[in-house]
């Protein structure tokens, strides 16, 4: 005889917990179960540690989507200051690291110690080491076959995320669920992720690895402030991450170096003080040595200040305003934070994310074509769209 439950989410990611939290509130029977040993990996390892489990500017706005009005409803029931309400209540100390990035004073295992607790109070079992061999439709609901057993239930939760980073357990199994049951995936691809350079690139590069510059980097109308660095294989660091998500193969990214400044009083500035030193002091008061050398040698800039010619000046402020590049590809699955593309929000109901065509499956987190920005973005969908299934599964 199979057992029964009310609710079964497959997946104990930052989605799953979530809504096992809320369908146990609600005096459903849950059970969450997981191929992985331990919970929430993704959560221990996020934020360098101390998971950024939120974004106090968190808004639709934040989101890629096929359906960018998608994610409204579910955003606007859960809220950052909802979660943040709950971490306080566990007593988790955090702080705002910067835009809006809220982080763990502490450790990010608070937050899934949080959750467990949360998830034992509401009355929702977690079974982990638990692979999913099959899933059948049956005419009351779903049965779920795994290798310790058949679990029957009326409502079924879909929270095995995306496909980035495979060593982790990442799987694609949401995908393989979607089809078997036909519904629509938008295609994915991975995203939040350093950006490779060709090799002629790479070698005209070769002091910048480990450089890192204050960038505003744009892909059509799309622009991220933040830090930019220069890797071994190409570029990184969150304003690529950021841009990563909007930009596909064989297109140009420009890069405007320390958008902040205003390089013509810089230089009419310092040719006034000392017109006799070279571009790449001047440049290198304001970036990274190696960087001012690399656009200085780049441009053969090479003589005084005082000696430069206002068309030469004009190539080098044309640079550190719009530096083209192209990258050649990205670092895959195997860096990504998250996957772009997924499940069809065409297919669910906005306030339950529930598939419309087959009562009682659900699909919430990663595994749905929502993906956020980088800075808490992803947890609070996460967060967000857990909780709009487990109120309603
Ligand atoms: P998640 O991937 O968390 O959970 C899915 C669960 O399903 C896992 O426990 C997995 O084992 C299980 N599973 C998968 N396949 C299965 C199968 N076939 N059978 C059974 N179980 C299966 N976001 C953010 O907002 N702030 C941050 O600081 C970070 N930092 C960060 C760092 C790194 C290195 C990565 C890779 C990602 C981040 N993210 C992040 C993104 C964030 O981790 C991600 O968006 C959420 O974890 C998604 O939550 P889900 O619950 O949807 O999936």
């Amino acid at each position: 005889m199979a057992e029964r439950r009310d609710v079964v989410i497959i997946g104990a990611g930052a989605a799953g917990m979530m809504c096992a939290i809320a369908a146990g509130g609600r005096g459903r029977r849950v059970l969450v179960i997981d191929h992985a040993r331990a919970p929430g990996e993704k959560i221990r390892i996020s934020g360098g540690g101390r998971c950024n489990f939120t974004n106090i500017h968190a808004g639709p706005k934040n989101f890629l989507s096929a359906n960018p009005h998608f994610c409204k409803s579910a955003l606007a029931r859960y809220t950052p200051r909802d979660f943040l309400d709950l971490v306080e209540r566990h007593g988790i100390a955090w702080h705002e690291k910067t835009l809006g990035q809220l982080f763990c004073d502490r450790s990010a295992k608070d937050i899934i110690a949080m959750l467990l607790a949360e998830m034992a109070a509401a009355g929702a079992e977690l079974r982990l080491s638990t692979p999913v061999a099959a899933i059948e439709h049956t005419g009351a609901g779903f049965r779920i076959v795994t290798e310790a057993g058949e679990i029957e239930a009326a409502a079924l939760v879909i929270a095995t995320g995306g496909k980035s980073i495979p060593k982790m357990g990442a799987t694609g199994f949401a995908y393989r669920v979607a089809e078997q049951f036909g519904i629509p995936v938008v295609e994915t691809r991975p995203a939040l992720v350093p950006l490779t350079l060709d090799p002629a690139t790479l070698a005209a590069n070769e002091d910048l690895p480990g450089v890192a510059v204050d960038v505003a980097v744009r892909h059509g109308r799309t622009e991220f402030r933040e830090a930019m660095l220069f890797t071994h294989r190409g570029l990184s660091g969150p304003a690529i991450l950021q841009i990563s998500s909007y930009w596909r193969e064989g297109e140009e990214i420009a890069v405007a170096i320390r958008p902040d400044l205003d390089f013509a009083s810089v230089f009419a500035a310092a040719r006034r003080e000392n017109g006799r030193q070279a571009v790449q002091t001047v440049l290198s008061e304001h970036m990274p040595k190696r960087l001012a050398q690399r656009l200085a040698a780049d441009l053969g800039l090479d003589g005084p200040l005082a000696e430069l010619s206002s068309r030469r000046l004009d190539a080098l402020m044309h640079r550190l305003a719009d530096w083209r590049m192209r990258p050649a590809g990205s670092e895959g699955y195997r860096t990504a934070e998250v996957t772009l593309g997924g499940v069809d929000t065409a297919a669910l109901d906005s306030r339950t994310m529930a598939v419309k065509a087959v009562p009682g499956l659900h699909f919430i987190g990663e595994a749905v074509d929502v993906t956020g920005w980088l800075g808490g973005y992803n947890f609070q969908w996460a967060w967000a769209s857990g909780r709009a299934a487990g109120e309603s599964a």
